[in-house]
């Protein structure tokens, strides 16, 4: 589904090189659920952003189904990340002045629909996320984990081929994090893969692949199920 060919990214800072990411490979198939994890600063943000056709790489090549994503045109682009890839944000990027539905709703827009249709969609994710008594509310009036479900809904409602989640379940409970972990894996089949960065251990041994993260080192550990982690979320 998605690849990434010795791919790096460093940022320049007042003549000091930052390694975000050392020379990089991975191919993550339809129906990965895979984890990232790894120590403040070392590169996991920059992993997500490289593979969610948001920023630029430094060398290397990242290809979406045949697509070489950094060697198209910027609205080209965009169109991809808008058709194919999910984004859930470490501080959720909210619209301020939107309530939760319309929150949810506007990724809605670009596909057509009616307006009904799109709003029956948006209540159906919101309430499946225990939120269906907070539509109304703007993100300021919602708690942190809240939002992080409401930013999870407006990912989830375009079902997007590739999701990438930043720290998805920081700010839950163990009962909401389940039914976020849960949902993401309902949501996965053989043409949808899941990449979540956590600190949660919790989180990783629901995913069946760990990525670790190290200085921008990335390396694979063995699949989940390898290492005895049984892929059940209870
Ligand atoms: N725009 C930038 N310019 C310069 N350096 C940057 C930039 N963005 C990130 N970095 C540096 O790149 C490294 C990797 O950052 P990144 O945000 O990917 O880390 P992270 O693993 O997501 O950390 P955290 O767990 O705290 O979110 C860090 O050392 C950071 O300081
Ligand atoms: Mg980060």
């Amino acid at each position: 589904m998605i690849s990434l060919d010795q791919v790096e990214k460093r940022y320049e800072q007042g003549g000091a090189v930052v390694h975000a990411l050392r020379s990089t490979t991975l191919d993550l198939r339809g129906g990965d659920f895979v984890a990232v994890v790894g120590p403040s600063g070392s590169g996991k943000s920059t992993l997500l952003s490289v593979l969610g056709a948001m920023l630029n790489p430094s060398a290397g090549r990242v290809v979406l189904d045949g697509t070489s994503v950094y060697e198209i045109g910027v609205a080209e682009r965009a169109r991809v990340r808008n058709e194919r890839i999910g984004f859930v944000f470490q501080n959720f990027n909210l619209v301020p002045w939107m309530t939760a539905l319309e929150n949810v709703e506007l990724p809605l827009r670009l596909y057509g629909g009616s307006r009904a249709e799109r709003r029956g969609r948006a209540l159906e994710l919101l309430e499946h996320f225990g939120l269906a008594d907070r539509v109304g509310h703007r993100p300021s009036e919602l708690s942190a984990g809240q939002q992080q479900r409401v930013a999870l809904a407006r990912t989830l409602v375009t079902r997007p081929t590739l999701v990438l989640a930043d720290e998805p379940t920081g700010n839950l409970d163990p009962a909401s994090r389940n039914l976020v972990l849960q949902t993401l894996t309902d949501f996965r089949d053989d043409d949808r893969a899941i990449v979540l960065v956590t600190h949660d251990p919790a989180v990783s041994r629901a995913a069946d692949r760990i990525l670790t993260i190290s200085d921008g080192l990335l390396e694979e550990s063995k699949a989940a199920s390898e290492i005895g982690l049984a892929s059940d979320v209870a």
